[in-house]
């Protein structure tokens, strides 16, 4: 399947889905993406984030993607880019505070990948939403079971993990926690699919699927890198054309940031204790160095901002 008919099945598909309210909280670089694909379905969206200006961000970011993807869907008819554009922007709202958004179907966190600040939220969230309201984290490497730990509604809780750039990735991994229902889980495999993605089902296991696979990988070619072996640029250049990879590993480092590519690798050895995903002093000093990747303009690369 094309992008062009994924965005398509985004749009026809929305009126099968429960879901019709949606907040996620945390405006970063997965927030705004996944309100960005929720509002695109035809979904009223909420984001929610710490600061004014993170929200600004956000919306500036979710309007320049909207554009990208209304001028491959209508290419130069730019009324109706301008059209799509403005009708999905109008179904987000934003806010600093999680009040305006609890009452919602569907509530997603996408806040920084930390166990203690995403159980907090939670339990906030689990006391003000209503009892309908489903819970669903998009940590990339935290037990769903530990997230939820605090929280009455655990049928009503699960993971729904997406790829950065929300938008473009198709896949959703659904993570099935210990006590979800299994009508809260044919929800979230249904807005899954009625946001435009595949999913697939996987156990509260560290990393999940893909992070599982990806971290060890990540990891190797940091320490590669760390070494002397080879330049980060030609490890890239050795991934992609060797292996088809569209991006090479520090490309995607700093696709995905450094603070949580290290979160992660942090989060995977405590769960797993395999000595792959020990600590990288080169990542550790990059984040101390506040050098984050694209986000902040310069990670293993420099970045125009
Ligand atoms: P980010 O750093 O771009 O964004 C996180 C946002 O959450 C920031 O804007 C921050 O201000 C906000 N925030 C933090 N605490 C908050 C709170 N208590 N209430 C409201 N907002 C709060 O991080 P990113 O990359 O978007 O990651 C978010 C989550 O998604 C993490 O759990 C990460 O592991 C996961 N994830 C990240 C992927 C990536 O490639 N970056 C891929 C898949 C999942």
């Amino acid at each position: 399947m094309n992008k062009l008919s994924i965005l398509t099945r985004a749009f026809s598909s929305s009126s099968l889905n429960a879901v019709k309210t949606v907040t996620v909280v945390g405006g970063g670089l997965m927030g705004s993406g996944i309100a960005q694909v929720a509002a695109q379905a035809g979904q009223n969206v909420t984001v929610v984030d710490l600061k004014p200006e993170l929200l600004e961000k956000a919306q500036k970011s979710i309007q320049q993607n909207l554009t990208r993807v209304a001028k491959k869907v209508h290419k130069d008819d730019a009324a109706k880019v301008e059209a799509f554009v403005q009708d999905a922007a109008s179904r987000i709202k934003v806010s600093t505070k999680v009040e305006d958004g609890v009452n919602a179907d569907l509530i997603i966190e996408a806040i920084v990948e930390k166990l203690d600040v995403k159980q907090e939220l939670f339990n906030k969230l689990d006391l003000l939403a209503p009892e309908h309201t489903i819970l669903a984290s998009n940590t990339s490497s935290i037990s769903i079971n530990a997230i939820g730990a605090g929280i009455k509604r655990k049928d009503r809780f699960g993971g729904l993990h997406f790829f950065n750039p929300v938008p473009i990735m198709r896949l959703l991994e659904v993570i099935k926690g210990d006590h979800i229902s299994e009508q809260t889980y044919q929800t979230m495999m249904e807005w899954g699919k009625a946001v435009g993605k595949t999913c697939i089902t996987c156990k509260d296991t560290p990393g999940f699927v893909v992070n599982r696979l990806l971290g060890p990988y990540s990891a190797e070619a940091l320490r590669m890198y760390e070494r002397g072996d080879a330049k980060a640029e030609n490890i890239d250049l050795a991934m992609k054309l060797a292996c088809g990879y569209p991006m090479g590993p520090f490309e995607l480092a700093d696709y995905t940031g450094l603070d949580t590519k290290k979160a992660i690798l942090g989060v995977m050895f405590k769960a797993t204790g395999d000595p792959v995903f020990r600590p990288i002093p080169v990542l550790d000093r990059l984040v101390e160095e506040g050098k984050l990747g694209r986000k902040s303009g310069e990670g293993f690369f420099k970045y125009e901002k």
